[in-house]
Formats: C-alpha cells, structure tokens, sequence
C-alpha cells in the first residue's frame, strides 16, 4: 500500500484513509471497474514524492464503454426528467460536497499539494456551483419569433448538447470538475470527466457522492488516464458531441484539431495566460504591492489567470518593488498540512520547467529582486520553489512572453498611457488583467483598452458562479460559469408551426 506521510501532529481522517486503501477504478455506466487493459498509473503527493495511488489507465475501448453508457444515459430517465428534478439532483450533489469538506480537502491536498485551506475553498465553492446552476436548471428558456411569413408560429427550444466530455488540469481538480459538471448536468446533458492524471483523486471520490447523490448510471462517467491515450480518445470519438477543455494552449489546438477531424463536435476552450497587472503612481500602493504577490505567487504561480506580467508606473516603481519583495519573503512555502500560504509545484517536470525559465531570465540579463531558488532541507523530497520576482525592461524576454506557470513574476517600469495599453496588449493571450488606481475613469478606460476576458479593478482573481470567466486571442473560447456558461452546454433548435 502507498506510504501516507503528512507533517507532525496532522492525522488524516478515516475517511481518506479509507479511500486511499482500497483499489482506485474507472467509474463507467454507474460501476466501479478496471481499465480493460489492466493497465495503471501512478498518482504521487508533490509535497513529499510519495507515492499516493495507483489509478486506471484509461484507453479508447474504455472511453467507448463510457461514451456507450452516456449514450444511453442521455435516453432513459435522465433525458426525461425535467428541470426541477435535475436542479433537485445538484442540490443533493452541492450538499454532499459540503458535508464531506474536509475529506475531500484532504485528499485534494494531498494529491495536488495546495494549503488545506485553500482546498477546502475550493470545495466549498466546487458546491456552490452546484447550487448556481440548480437554479438554471428549470430556467432554460427558448423564444417565440416573429417571422416576415404568414401563417407560422415559430419558437426556439434549447436542448442539451447530448454526450459531453469534460477534460480538466491539475490545479484546481475538484473545482474545475465543478465548473464544466455542474452547467453541463443542469441543461440536461450525460458526461465523461477525464481530471488530470497528476490530480485523479478528488474526481473518484466525487463519482461516489454522485452515487450517493441518486445520480442515474452513465449520467457521470469518470476516466482517469494521461492526455495519450485517454484524453485523446474523448476528443476524437465520433460519438462525443461536445468537448470541454481547460488546459494549456498547445493542447488546446490538438483538441481543436481533434474536433475538425472527427465529427466536428463542438468545443470549448480554457487555455493559458500571460495576464498584465498594472499599477499607477495613484494607487493604494501597499495594497497593490500586496494584491500583486498575490495574483502571481497564490497556488504557487499554477493559477491560468496568474498576474505574471505587472506593470508599474515609473514614480512608484521602486516602492512598488520594494512592497513586492517584502510580500515574497513573508510567503511561507511548505507542506500543504502545515500553516503554509503556498504549497509545492505540482510535478518535478514542471518544477524543471520553471527553473529553466528562471535560468532564461537571468541569462537573459532580468534581474532577481528575490526568490529563484528551490527549497532543501524537509522540502527537499517536494517541488517547492521561492517565489520569484525578475525586474525587467525588455518584453521580449521569455519570461516576459511565456506563460511559465510558477511562481514568477516580471515587473517593468511604464511611462504613459499608449505605451502601456500597447505593451499589455503585446501577448498572444488574453484572460485576465488588473489594474490598481483611484482614478475611477481610468481604471475603467483601462479595462475597456485591455484584450482580456476578465478584469479586475483594484483585486485580483476573484471568481464567483454567477460571474462569466474565459480568453480573448489564444486564451481560448466559450465562458463559464454565469448564464453564458449554459451556451456552452445547449443547443437552439427552431420549430416552425403552420397554423
Ligand atoms: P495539458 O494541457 O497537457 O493538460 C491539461 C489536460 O489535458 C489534462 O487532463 C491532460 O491529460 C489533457 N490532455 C493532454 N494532452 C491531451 C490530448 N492530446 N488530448 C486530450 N487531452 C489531453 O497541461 P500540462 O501538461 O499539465 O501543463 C503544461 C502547461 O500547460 C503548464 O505549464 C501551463 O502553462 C499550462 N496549463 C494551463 C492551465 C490553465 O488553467 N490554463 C492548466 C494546466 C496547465
Ligand atoms: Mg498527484
């Protein structure tokens, strides 16, 4: 059995001790089953290297089985009910997520690293989602239409999309499961979760709550298994009809590929972000320093809508640096189960990936105001790096233009107004953005000049159910969450009636 360790004077529950002994499996047409090759992978804990799991390797004749029993799904009972009994099931769902926070917690912190605390956000949130699109459930209206032809009444209908696949990444596992489940389910359709193969865990102890939550077989089916075969399997079967997907944007294009060469299922996409974070000489300053760790260094950098790129104007800029670096070095980095602000990167291969970007930018001649090391001692078995920050002048460095997902910050002075607009907007991405100011108008001219999809004004990363999310340029496409998210998830038919 897999060694559990956590740090002294932390007991897990018996609940996780429980899930983590027995034998992990496919969750498919409402049973728990092997791959059908036998075949397993590894889950290991980021904080310490250990082994947590071994986990089902999901390959194409498993997501057929799961593809036939969404398939079926969609046409029993589920494909009957309506909207109130479905809103009924998320409830179920959403109060089953909070009645089992901390387990889950546990094991997301376990599995992926972050703070216990920050996992149990997440899960909290994970539910009211939940609770966000029961309420939609029964609310999917469509339209009368008034047409130039006589004698015909004609309305719209929104519909299901049918059999969706949900491919989500490893930095927020239970909650991204969340956010692609719980629209999906409320407009009526059947599902295949793929999570990450880095975080599989949260996503199969979710499959038993669904269970417990009365949810019909094959209406949630969970494949767990890496981008090849599994996840490819989802994104080029003939029978799929829509994909969902967060991840990076290489991938992004190979699911776009995917679609375009199968049946042309509809997609959408969460991709990476370089977001620019500006700060003028007006600001609350402390504040802004602050919010600024924050909205790079939180999750340890693993954040899409990461502030990577930050923006200062020239009169605070030292200020501002000095007010960063003092936030860096205060972060405790650790062990999730200890009292930690941020946990470890997730795998030795991404830890690898950012040191190498660490290495570009002072090659490159950036200079390291703070951080760039990885951590020893106890935390020499985790990935756990210091929270970085690069002063630069030059944006076309590849810490400037690449989406590094650590820890990692660059910062560079701005002189006036075009220049910043042009230098914010100079990225291939476009997700998120901030902007620190007292200067009302401006920070809503700001927000009306960036290319981003989400903007916050004097905060950084906040998110809610009700509050659209998702790219402009190569961040992708489609938005969840809010009422948008519910277009993601059906389809208008138009019925034409003589009358
Ligand atoms: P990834 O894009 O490879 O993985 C995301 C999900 O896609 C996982 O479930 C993975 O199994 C699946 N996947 C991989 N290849 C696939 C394929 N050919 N067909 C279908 N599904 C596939 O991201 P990865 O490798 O974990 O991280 C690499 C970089 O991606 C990160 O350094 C970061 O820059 C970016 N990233 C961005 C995220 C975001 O939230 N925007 C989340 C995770 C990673
Ligand atoms: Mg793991």
């Amino acid at each position: 059995m897999a060694q559990i360790s956590t740090p002294p004077g932390i007991e897990l529950s018996t609940a996780t001790h429980t899930f983590l002994d027995q034998p992990q499996q496919l969750f498919i047409d409402g049973t728990w089953t092997n791959a059908a090759s036998g075949e397993t992978f590894d889950t290991i804990n980021p904080a310490t290297g250990e082994l947590l799991a071994r986990v089902p390797l999901a390959d194409a004749s498993d997501v057929d089985q799961a593809v036939a029993a969404a398939r079926a799904a969609l046409a029993g009972k589920w494909g009957q009910i309506n909207g109130e009994q479905r809103a009924q099931q998320l409830w179920r769902i959403a109060d089953l997520l909070d009645a089992n926070v901390d387990h889950l917690a546990e094991i997301e912190t376990l599995d992926n690293g972050k703070p216990f605390r920050v996992s149990r956000y997440d899960v909290i949130f994970a539910a009211r989602h939940f609770r966000y699109y029961a309420g939609w459930a029964g609310k999917l209206e469509g339209s009368t239409v008034p047409v130039s032809i006589p004698n015909q009444f004609v309305y719209t209908r929104r519909e299901p999309m049918g059999v969706v696949g949900l491919i989500i990444p490893w930095n927020f596992p239970l909650l991204m499961a969340a956010w692609k489940l719980a629209p999906a389910l409320a407009a009526g359709n059947t599902t295949i979760l793929k999570p990450a193969e880095q975080t599989p865990l949260s996503a199969l102890r979710l499959g038993v709550l669904l269970q417990e939550a009365g949810l019909p077989d094959g209406v949630v089916n969970i494949v767990t298994g890496p981008g090849l075969p599994t996840g490819a399997a989802i994104t080029e079967h003939m029978d799929v009809d829509k994909v969902a997907f967060t991840g990076s944007t290489a991938i992004g294009r190979k699911v776009m590929a995917a679609a375009a060469n199968s049946n042309l299922k509809r997609i959408s996409l969460e991709l990476g972000g370089k977001s620019p974070n500006v700060i003028f000489a007006d600001a609350d300053i402390t504040n802004a320093a602050k919010g600024a760790a924050w909205a790079v260094f939180s999750t340890a950098g693993q954040e899409c809508v990461a502030g990577s790129r930050l923006f200062v104007e020239r009169a605070v800029y030292d200020q501002v640096l000095d007010g960063l670096t003092l936030q860096a070095e205060r972060i405790r980095v650790g062990n999730g189960f200890d009292k930690v602000h941020v946990g470890p990167i997730i795998t030795e291969t991404q830890l690898d990936r950012v040191m190498s970007y660490i290495e570009s930018g002072k090659a490159s001649g950036a200079q390291v105001v703070s951080g760039g090391e990885r951590l020893g001692d106890e935390l020499a078995n985790g990935y756990f790096l210091r929270p970085t920050i690069f002063a630069h002048e030059d944006d076309s460095l590849d810490i400037v233009r690449e989406e590094i997902f650590g820890p990692v910050v660059a910062v560079t002075p701005f002189d006036d107004w075009d220049e910043l607009v042009s230098r914010a907007n100079t990225t291939e991405y476009g997700l998120a953005a901030g902007v620190w100011t007292r200067d009302v108008a401006k920070a809503h001219r700001f927000a009306h000049a960036v290319q981003a999809g989400t903007v916050w004004i004097n905060g950084y990363g906040l998110f809610d159910a009700a509050a659209p999310f998702g790219g402009y340029k190569q961040s992708g496409f489609g938005r969840e969450m809010g009422k948008e998210a519910l277009e993601l998830y059906t389809q208008v038919k138009t019925v034409w009636v003589g009358v």
